[in-house]
């Protein structure tokens, strides 16, 4: 590393006023490709209070007529969601949708087996359905192919998609709703490469359910787009490799994603250990790109896209992990700190770097549970997390760009990614962690700098022509790595800087410690 040159070669000082400590470049013919908008999706599982008591609560003063708490409605809707998964997560395994759907006073209330809940069914895809339409998001809904028949996934394809004749598009009329939802997005199963999934297949027999479940709800709806259940078992005895590739080898002509899960955490309080988890990710991202790369050679897909990676659980995920934390109505109840944030920066800008492939992401779950908005019975505060994924919603659109990123690197020890993860271990962490998009006249460049302690001096290079005008500086930080908020007291949010100039094509800047910046341009 060039500081450890320096201090061998006995030279007073590493870098001088003016010389930079890192370099940024972008050139605008560099492109890697469209950021999909479905990168900014989140998640609702009815596990603890994401649903009940979350975005759903009929006896709380601060909930409309229908239920939904308002307080919740406006807090999401500062997330620009672009999509929500539901039903599940491990819940949905052993979901039957009819018993969420009709008058409420007829709805079974089931045994939940995934978090040990009892499941009262008074919200269901109705009820979610009005959710989503009144936060302006796209659903994304998964069957059941634990305890579900493939003949239970197409009648609530006909349930949600076909508009009158059929029994089931008949029934929803019936239920009061004259319109179909037409729900373009469905995913066959969740985590089915999991022991603990109810309704566990090995990859074999979960394709071939999964083939004959996606004929009958393509038969019902054609237009549909479906996502199969790959990766999400990175335990040391499994082998995630082997399960993508034979999902993709048997599913390649049928669906349009491949899902992929992934949560991190920081069990052993290592800062830099855990901020190189999205290089992790990323990791996966490519050995999975080339798994369909080859797929794709022999698949027989007429005019439609290549299967594309749905990312759609990840998150960090590691203090509510015991059985106490993981059951009831209070389960997944994590508290984020600044290093948290940091982390999700880094999954974002991950994502956009791999914009040609990745084009569906779901941060796991919407509220309460591991989630950017948390709820009291008649307060909320948003979590540290929530900022990031704020300003990419907002403003990373457009092209990805491919960046030439210089500056110093550390590597970590071998450590466990996550609860129940393999083990990793990095080399050259970059400590500026970088993406960047271009949209319309616009250059938005996304910094995370992993220095705990040190700010990094950068020389911001645009190679497409000088910049023009001010740059726009937002940036989420807080005190210290473990600063947080809670009910009354926010530590961590996004701050809106005084804008800086660059001169000519260069923008020195100093990113903080531990931050993570976002710079918004305009190049001439
Ligand atoms: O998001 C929490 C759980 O994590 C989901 O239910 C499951 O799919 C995953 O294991």
């Amino acid at each position: 590393m060039r500081s450890i040159l320096v201090a061998m070669l006995g030279l007073a000082m590493p870098f001088s006023m003016n010389a930079q400590e890192a370099r940024i470049k972008i050139d605008l013919d560099r492109t890697i490709g469209e950021i999909d908008k479905k990168l900014y999706g989140n998640f609702v599982e009815h596990l603890g209070r994401c649903v009940y008591g979350g975005i759903y609560d009929v006896d709380s003063p601060l909930s409309d007529e229908r239920g939904f708490r308002l307080d919740v409605i406006e807090a999401v809707k500062g997330l620009d969601v672009t999509t929500i998964r539901y039903p599940g997560g491990n819940f949905v395994s052993n979901y039957h949708w009819k018993d969420g759907v009709g008058p409420i006073d007829e709805r079974p209330p089931r045994m939940e087996l995934a978090w040990s809940r009892l499941e009262t069914n008074h919200f269901g895809t109705n009820e979610f359905m009005e959710f989503a339409r009144e936060i302006g998001t796209e659903p994304y809904f998964a069957v059941n192919l634990g305890t579900g028949t493939i003949e239970e996934a197409q009648q609530w394809v006909e349930y949600c998609n076909v508009a009158e004749g059929p029994y089931y598009a008949e029934l929803r009329k019936k239920h009061g709703y004259p319109e179909p939802y037409n729900i373009m997005y469905w995913s066959l199963g969740n985590e089915m490469d999991g022991f603990w999934q109810m309704g566990h297949l090995n990859a074999e027999d979960y394709a071939k359910k999964a083939r004959e479940a996606a004929k009958l709800m393509k038969l019902t709806s054609p237009e549909i787009k479906l996502v199969a259940a790959g990766s999400s078992n990175y335990r040391p005895d499994a082998d995630p490799n082997e399960w993508n590739a034979t999902i993709l080898a048997e599913l390649r002509d049928v669906v349009d994603y491949l899902a992929l899960h992934m949560y991190v955490g920081n069990p052993s309080d290592n800062y830099y250990n855990y901020l190189s988890t999205p290089l992790v990710l990323e990791q996966r991202t490519e050995v999975v790109e080339g798994l369909i790369a080859r797929e794709m050679e022999n698949a027989n897909r007429g005019n439609r896209d290549p299967i594309y990676i749905a990312w759609d659980e990840y998150n960090s995920w590691y203090r509510a992990r015991d059985a106490e934390t993981m059951s009831g109505t209070r389960a997944l109840e994590e508290h984020y700190n600044l290093e948290d944030a940091l982390v999700i920066a880094g999954f974002l800008n991950a994502f956009v770097r791999n914009a040609d492939i990745v084009k569906m992401a779901n941060m796991a779950q919407l509220v309460n549970v591991i989630a950017p908005i948390f709820t009291s019975e008649d307060d909320l505060f948003l979590q540290t997390i929530y900022y990031p994924l704020q300003l990419f919603a907002k403003n990373v659109h457009g092209t990805s760009l491919d960046l030439f990123v210089d500056c110093d690197t550390y590597s970590t020890d071998p450590f466990f990614v996550g609860l129940g993860e393999s083990v990793t271990q990095q080399d050259a962490v970059p400590y500026l962690d970088v993406s960047a998009a271009v949209s319309g006249d616009e250059v938005i460049i996304n910094v995370v700098n992993r220095h705990k302690d040190k700010a990094i001096t950068t020389d911001v290079i645009s190679q497409s022509g000088d910049f023009e005008g001010k740059i726009a500086v937002y940036e989420v930080n807080g005190p210290d790595v473990k600063a947080s908020n809670t009910f009354g007291r926010t530590e961590v949010q996004t701050e809106q800087k005084d804008a800086v100039g660059a001169k000519g094509n260069v923008l020195t800047y100093s990113f903080p410690a531990h931050s993570f910046t976002q710079l918004r341009a305009r190049i001439k």
